[in-house]
């Protein structure tokens, strides 16, 4: 038996292995019990081979919100067992900074593959502190079909949206579809909605809530329109169990067949093709309506990064699967496994991309000029602004408050916040 020692030691070290003491095992967050399997399991098999370490996956909660509260416990506990790599959402990257490992030297190579805005939203005091992995912005998604029966354009304007969708709503239940709607979206009080407030305030010219310079913008007469605008929906053209809808509950509203508009992130598209999907083949997509003539199409800027737990306890592993998820190949498969639009800006010339998500390659401009969150100029107070603005859109959906009178209490709760300054 002793002879055999040796002998397996040169082959590991022939077939470039690490000899099996040395094999960590790595936790990094993928939900791999629900859709996103195939992906999870690409990567782990991807990095078990190529590193010898094994992989073993952290399951989250879907709500950015959620996720962050659970985050921010395992790293006030310092804990290096929870997770080594993790998926950050796009306004948290300042926030969780100290959390995060520095990977400035093991990944600034890979710059020039990125979108510049996506890449420096993890610059933090000149120190990378993540590598993308999708891009996010706000988009409207129709009914191809429908909008074509009835002799339709896709809209502008939220005016002429809210004027199609109650024409085609009233028609479509008049030939017997009882539970159809003109609009879903996103109405539960979470970071989600948050996002579509700002999408409805910023296509009125209503601003961002704070200026990059940390001014509190939101108490204006065009932020309140948005918000009317928004309220007159619920109850008309958008079921008020709207407001109980995440990303997922509008998804399967509208891929059923009984929804005329959804607002959405890009990962929707794909589904809506799947084969057994209702709506398969008659999906459009376009950018979010303007507020009126004079408005502008605002989509809010979302997506997810890979950093690294600065408590993790094999930082070089770590990075090599960080390594790993950014690459052509993994950034193609996740397209292919969740429809999630790609970070790399190569993956919009590719032929499989285009031929699985035509409108995409259109969409480059929309996520370059997405419209950000207020997370950069309200520093660590953001989650709590966050908050402010979600209950206050759904106070205004629910008719608890008017666009006016939302506008004048975030002011003031803003202010609250950042006393003299963000800080
Ligand atoms: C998407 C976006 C993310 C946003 C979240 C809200 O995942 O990428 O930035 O916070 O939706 O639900």
């Amino acid at each position: 038996m002793k002879k055999l020692i040796p002998t397996t030691a040169i082959a590991a070290l022939l077939l470039g292995a690490l000899p099996a003491a040395q094999a960590d095992t790595l936790k990094m967050e993928c939900n791999v019990s629900g859709p996103m399997k195939p992906y999870c399991e690409y990567v782990k098999q991807r990095f078990e081979y190529e590193t010898q370490h094994k992989l073993e996956f952290l399951e989250m909660p879907a709500a950015s919100d959620e996720k962050l509260s659970i985050y921010q416990q395992i790293f006030a506990a310092k804990d290096g067992n929870a997770v080594d790599v993790l998926s950050v959402d796009v306004i948290w990257v300042g926030l969780l900074d100290k959390h995060l490992l520095d990977l400035t030297d093991k990944v600034k190579d890979l710059e020039p593959h990125f979108f510049p805005n996506n890449w420096k939203n993890n610059i933090v005091d000149g120190r990378i502190k993540g590598v993308p992995n999708n891009v996010d912005a706000g988009m409207m998604y129709y009914r191809k079909d429908l909008l074509e029966k009835y002799k339709e354009q896709p809209p502008k304007t939220w005016e002429e949206l809210t004027r199609i969708a109650t024409k085609i709503q009233q028609a479509e239940r008049g030939a017997g579809q009882k539970n159809f709607w003109g609009f879903v979206f996103q109405g539960k009080a979470y970071e989600g909605l948050g996002c579509d407030v700002l999408e409805w305030v910023a296509s009125y010219n209503g601003g961002n809530f704070v200026d990059p310079q940390g001014n509190i913008t939101i108490n204006n007469p065009k932020a309140a329109k948005g918000l009317n605008m928004a309220a007159s929906w619920v109850g008309t053209i958008a079921p008020k169990g709207v407001l109980g809808y995440q990303e997922e509950e509008s998804r399967a509203v509208f891929q059923n067949g009984d929804a005329l508009f959804m607002r959405n992130w890009p990962y929707a598209y794909l589904l809506t093709q799947a084969d057994s999907s209702p709506v398969k083949g008659k999906v459009g997509v376009m950018p979010i309506p303007k507020g009126g003539d004079d408005g502008i199409h605002a989509a809010t800027l979302g997506g997810w990064q890979w950093a690294v737990s600065a408590y993790s306890k094999n930082p070089d592993a770590a990075v090599k699967l960080v390594r790993i998820l950014a690459d052509e190949k993994t950034q193609k498969t996740k397209f292919m496994v969740t429809g999630e639009a790609p970070a790399r800006v190569a993956a919009y010339a590719d032929p499989d991309v285009q031929a699985k998500a035509p409108h995409l390659a259109q969409f480059k401009d929309v996520f370059a000029n997405a419209v950000p969150r207020p997370s950069t100029p309200t520093r660590s107070q953001f989650p709590k602004v966050s908050k402010v603005m979600f209950n206050a859109g759904y106070d205004v959906l629910s008719g608890r408050s008017t666009g006016e009178k939302a506008v004048a209490e975030v002011e003031e709760r803003l202010k609250r916040i950042k006393g003299r300054e963000w800080k």
